[in-house]
């Protein structure tokens, strides 16, 4: 099989009541994360095939709260931060830097401290990271980010690997990889790569074999392979979710092969972001108004939100749908079944600002049929807890970032982030006199 496609019903974690009281106690728009739901992922993954030992690495960058960090670390996950900021970060919230490990483009100074006093670990992904980290701390235990030659994703825009992808060593640069590591007695403890967001169980199997190939040749002070993350999450009902046991299967024979071969057990890493917590969030929004262009020989309803492209960038970015579900502010309304059209428009004074198809364009599966509604009813944009967040803008339009909650496993609501202010989105303007100008 490819996975279950969602039970889009099973998906909503809040209840109408519920979407009616974060409105009352926190305002809109909020986003909600469940930790049910964090929690059930989590264990999927830990649950994930493995021959010699399993890590999995939280990608903390699809939401990096401290509250889901907390709860990822208690259930025994580690981390894959993108930035020292990040781990920094993880570090804030009580995660050691030990559990983290590093795979970024851009390192900085705080990398080699954080590696040479936190005991952080770093996957190296150019040559001239390792010339930097070899260089600084000589004979330390390395990881090594290649690109295979293959990338996978479900748009251009996270696909994170082969030749047009900037992510990782060149495969075919193995040799360099090896002349450094010499020159620096470094020790390539692992092999890293993640080639994007979206990739499935094939992919997942010409992957570990590329990689297992460049351990092979790398000799076996390489201890460790990371796959990297990628699962897909099903959002919309035509989207199916990757099944891990599927996707793990082979990886698993590749590594029994592996000591076959070598003699070397290999641990397998795997680094979800998007599956641990796209599917735990939801942002609770307003509808402000309803207009229509209804004049026009094609008209249109549109309704807009107090929310948009500033909180849930990945619709205008990607292309990327999101379920829409209406919540009346009047209970006495859940029951009616009727349903309307309406184009969803976000707070931004951007055309592109939309979360279901522009009205010129062709019908997608995106559907614009909604229960009806009219302004100061709620609009639930589902399936948001993975970089919808981690990417929100505070600042443009001069929109405010919206707070976060959890919903606890006992049903509470429980403040993880405040809205930000006006003063916060200030406070590091420079004031200047007209007459300085
Ligand atoms: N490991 C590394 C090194 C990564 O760069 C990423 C994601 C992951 C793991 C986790 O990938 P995931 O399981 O979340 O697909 N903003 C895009 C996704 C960008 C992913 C960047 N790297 C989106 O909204 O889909």
């Amino acid at each position: 099989g490819k996975g279950a496609a969602p039970d889009l019903e099973k998906l909503r974690f809040l209840s109408n009541d519920d979407v009616r009281s974060v409105q009352q106690d926190f305002g809109t728009p909020t986003y909600v994360y469940d930790a049910a739901t964090l929690k059930a992922r989590a264990e999927e993954a830990l649950a994930f095939p493995n021959a010699y030992g399993l890590t999995v690495r939280y990608a903390m960058k699809a939401c990096p709260n401290g509250a889901v960090l907390k709860l990822f670390e208690s259930m025994g996950l580690n981390f894959d931060a993108s930035s020292t900021h990040e781990v920094r970060r993880a570090m804030r919230a009580g995660v050691p830097a030990s559990k983290c490990s590093l795979s970024t483009q851009q390192l900085d100074d705080d990398a080699i401290t954080l590696m040479k006093e936190h005991s952080l670990e770093i996957n190296c992904c150019s040559l001239s990271q390792l010339d930097t980290i070899g260089s600084a701390l000589p004979g330390a235990k390395v990881g090594v980010r290649f690109n295979p030659g293959l990338g996978s994703g479900g748009t251009a825009k996270t696909n994170v690997g082969g030749p047009s992808s900037s992510f990782g060593i060149w495969h075919e640069q193995f040799d360099e990889v090896v002349a450094l590591a010499k020159k620096h007695d470094l020790e390539v403890i692992r092999v890293h790569t993640h080639i994007g967001s979206g990739s499935d169980a094939e992919v997942w199997k010409r992957v570990s074999s590329m990689s297992l190939d460049l351990c092979e040749r790398l000799g076996d002070s390489v201890k460790t392979l990371n796959l990297g993350g990628g699962y897909k999450v099903g959002r919309m009902a035509y989207e199916t979710s990757t099944n891990l046991q599927e996707v793990g299967k082979p990886v698993t024979d590749n590594f029994r092969d592996y000591k076959e071969r070598t003699g070397v057990e290999l641990k397998l890493e795997v680094e979800p972001g998007t599956y641990l917590v796209a599917n735990a969030g939801a942002l609770v929004t307003k509808v402000q108004d309803v207009a229509c262009t209804s004049g026009a020989a094609k008209g249109n309803d549109f309704l807009k939100l107090d929310a948009g492209m500033t909180d849930v960038l990945r619709p205008s970015l990607y292309g990327s749908q999101h379920p829409l579900v209406v919540v009346p502010s009047d209970a006495a309304k859940d029951a009616d079944d009727a349903t309307h059209e309406y184009v969803v428009v976000g707070h931004c004074c951007e055309s592109g600002d939309l979360l279901t198809p522009a009205p010129d364009e062709p019908e997608t599966l995106a559907p614009r049929l909604l229960k009806s509604c009219e302004r100061g009813d709620l609009l639930v944009v589902e399936s948001v807890g993975a970089y919808c967040s981690a990417m929100s803008t505070a600042g443009y339009n001069s929109f405010p970032t919206a707070p976060e909650v959890l919903k606890t496993t006992k049903g509470g609501f429980v403040s993880i982030r405040r809205r930000s202010t006006l003063d916060q989105l200030l406070q590091n303007e420079v004031q200047v006199d007209a007459s300085q100008l």
